[in-house]
């Protein structure tokens, strides 16, 4: 079997190896230095360029990483090709680059999460914010990378995140959104449109320090399976949240085919959802994907011929931990370009997954992005010996990812 990956992150070098486990042949588009012999310079929202590469290297099946290229239609677009692909078309994947939408969504299908109000000036949110009373939630409509959400509990707060969104992103729709409490789980499910195989849950920590404190990040790492995870907050979860969704969307005339991701608060009054994405989290996807005993690329193929059902997915029974390895600056303003040095000692079973890394022209290995490297394994200490080991000048990571304090609260909040 041959895969194109499609991608540049931690989550595609975690994909391309567990592909490779399984004895398929992978290419990277455009990939990083982990996964540097198996790279073809295509950019992952190059769709002309990848339809071409996937027809060049007939490749059996095409799995996409980012969130970009899938609300840019790269899926739809494979389809008229007759190319194989595992993700959500354009349609689908509006779970996650409209939340407005999705909001309305969610509401037309009785599934929880957290009330809100749409507007579309600043005008009408003052006006909601004033109904409402702080703290409360400002978000941006479309895809902001991570940058669209502010906690506000002032009104000087208010003011600058009014500001980011309406000048800053630009966007025209923003939503007021109850403020929830609570530790929060990402959980994960690979889906056909119709069934549903749920993997094991993780915690994110989303905050650049420890003790959940500096800017939000694209995610410092993470564990799985936390305490609080139960079997039966995870039934709940499949009952109230993602069948429904499911559901939703096939009724709706966009059945959901491929990652479907719940990024959940879990209040007093049970799990509610905070936003939806349409692809493996990062650094999720590093932390889970170690655990699958299933071929993936088997279960990604039945998923995309609706066949999931006859697929089981087996997963080993045990936590993972992930640290990631941020460049100095992230996530601001994140400095590239700095030697990388002791790769060989990180521990033998812990994974050193590529993220921003690149090798310069004269074969150093060197930073070429906010997060460099997520190391993964199931022995905590290792995986700490394994980022004190790599080396590379402002380095920066957090100390205290998978330490669970008493109230089984992880982290994230
Ligand atoms: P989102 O991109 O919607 O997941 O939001 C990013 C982060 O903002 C979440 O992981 C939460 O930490 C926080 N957040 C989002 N929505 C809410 C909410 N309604 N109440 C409290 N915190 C939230
Ligand atoms: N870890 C959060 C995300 O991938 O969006």
């Amino acid at each position: 079997m041959k895969v194109l990956v499609v991608g540049s992150g931690g989550r595609e070098h975690a994909i391309a190896w567990h592909l490779r486990r399984s004895g398929a042949t992978v290419v990277v588009a455009p990939g990083n230095a982990g996964t540097g012999a198996l790279n073809a310079p295509v950019q992952a929202l190059d769709i002309d360029g990848l339809v071409d590469l996937a027809k060049n290297e007939r490749v059996d099946l095409t799995l996409v990483g980012p969130e970009a290229p899938l609300a840019a239609g790269l899926v739809d677009r494979f389809a008229v090709e007759k190319l194989t692909v595992f993700g959500p078309t354009r349609a689908a994947a509006r779970l996650e680059w409209s939340k407005a939408w999705t909001k309305d969504f969610l509401g037309r299908h009785g599934i929880p999460t957290a009330a809100v109000e749409t507007v579309g000036s600043r005008e009408e949110a003052h006006h909601a914010i004033e109904r409402r009373g702080l703290p409360l939630v400002l978000k941006a409509d479309g895809l902001a990378a991570g940058k669209g959400v502010f906690v506000v509990s002032t009104p000087a707060e208010v003011d600058s995140a009014l500001h980011m969104l309406f000048d800053g992103l630009g966007e025209k729709t923003i939503l007021v959104e109850e403020c929830l409490e609570g530790p929060e789980l990402s959980v994960l499910a690979f889906s056909d449109g119709q069934t549903l195989r749920v993997m094991p849950p993780a915690r994110d920590y989303k905050r650049l320090l420890d003790g959940d404190h500096g800017p939000n990040t694209g995610g410092m790492g993470g564990y799985t399976c936390p305490s609080d995870a139960t079997q039966e907050l995870l039934a709940d979860v499949e009952q109230r949240i993602l069948r429904p969704t499911l559901e939703g969307m096939q009724r709706e005339g966009h059945p959901y085919q491929g990652v479907l991701y719940a990024g959940l608060m879990l209040t007093r009054d049970g799990p509610k959802v905070l936003e939806f994405n349409c692809r493996f989290g990062d650094p999720e996807c590093e932390l889970i994907l170690p655990l699958l005993e299933t071929n993936l690329a088997e279960i990604c193929l039945a998923a995309a011929s609706g066949e999931l059902g006859h697929v089981g997915v087996d997963w080993r029974d045990d936590r993972t931990y992930g640290v990631v390895l941020a460049a100095r600056g992230y996530p601001d303003a994140p400095r590239t370009g700095d030697t990388i040095t002791g790769l060989d000692g990180i521990p033998a079973r812990v994974f050193g997954f590529h993220a921003g890394t690149r090798l310069a022209d004269d074969s150093r290995l060197v930073t070429a992005g906010g997060r460099v490297l997520t190391l993964v394994g199931e022995d905590w200490h290792m995986v700490y010996r394994g980022a004190r080991a790599v080396h590379f000048d402002g380095k920066q990571f957090r100390g205290d990812i998978g330490v669970e304090i008493p109230e089984g609260i992880g982290a994230s909040r």
